[in-house]
């Protein structure tokens, strides 16, 4: 079986009260066991090592970027090596923003997630389709693209959690309908089938990412290739915890 996962996604968000604050509700929390679901929160870099030290040992951390290969002369960046060394156990790469504002390729991206994981990260390694390329109805060459640049590239699909996150459902209050999210996550789980294994289809989770709050989580959760969630907005609230529970 794939173990539910409900990640939170922090992006450029927070001072150190207010992650003090999100960290001492979620320790507070009562959610269901970490066979039933596996809780990743991921606040900005210079918050990763206080949000590790305090967050309840159950709930694991993950950075939201990391360089494309070893560390050394690259100004602003911060490598897989050093997040290892903290024991920082996941990594986010090919968020849409990264994509969409800081130019990342499919390519870069493939390239990052196997450096990624050569290095021991796990990595939620995220795709998804413009509203464009929705309503010209090419999301699914789209999203397949997306993930033949890390296929080529991986080899433990053990350490990937792939995050579907349509681009027009992030941030917008527009979440993507069950049936809309489930048609993409059954088209990848085939397409994992016929590109990779039949073992790599059955076993990566496949969890969904745009506008998923308290209230519409329950359903989603309820379609059968729908693995977990990405959170963004609604990871910073207590409304969190009502994602967790979905798992149930
Ligand atoms: P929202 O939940 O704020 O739409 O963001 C989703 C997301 O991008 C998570 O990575």
């Amino acid at each position: 079986g794939r173990t539910f996962f409900v990640g939170g996604n922090w992006k450029c968000n927070g001072t150190s009260e207010e992650v003090k604050k999100i960290v001492s509700t979620l320790n507070a929390a009562q959610v269901p066991s970490q066979d039933v679901v596996e809780v990743v929160v991921s606040p900005p870099f210079v918050f990763l090592s206080l949000v590790k030290n305090e967050l309840r040992p159950d709930f694991h951390v993950a950075a939201q970027n990391c360089w494309v290969k070893k560390g050394g002369a690259f100004t602003g960046e911060v490598s897989a090596e050093m997040l290892v060394n903290l024991s920082i156990p996941w990594v986010i790469l090919g968020h849409s923003e990264r994509r969409a504002i800081l130019g990342e390729s499919n390519e870069f991206v493939g390239d990052k997630v196997a450096y990624a994981i050569s290095q021991g990260l796990k990595v939620i390694a995220c795709v998804g389709e413009t509203l464009e390329q929705r309503e010209s109805g090419s999301t699914m060459e789209v999203v397949a693209a997306q993930t033949k640049a890390i296929a080529e590239k991986v080899t433990d699909w053990s350490k990937v959690v792939i995050a579907y996150e349509p681009v027009w459902a992030i941030g917008t209050g527009k979440v993507a309908s069950p049936a809309q999210a489930q048609e993409v996550h059954a088209d990848l789980r085939k397409w994992l089938q016929a590109n990779v294994s039949a073992e790599v289809a059955a076993s990566t989770r496949i969890i969904y990412g745009g506008s998923v709050n308290g209230a519409n989580c329950k359903e989603l959760a309820g379609q059968p290739d729908l693995d977990g969630f990405l959170v963004g907005g609604a990871s910073l609230k207590p409304e969190f915890i009502d994602i967790i529970k979905a798992a149930e």
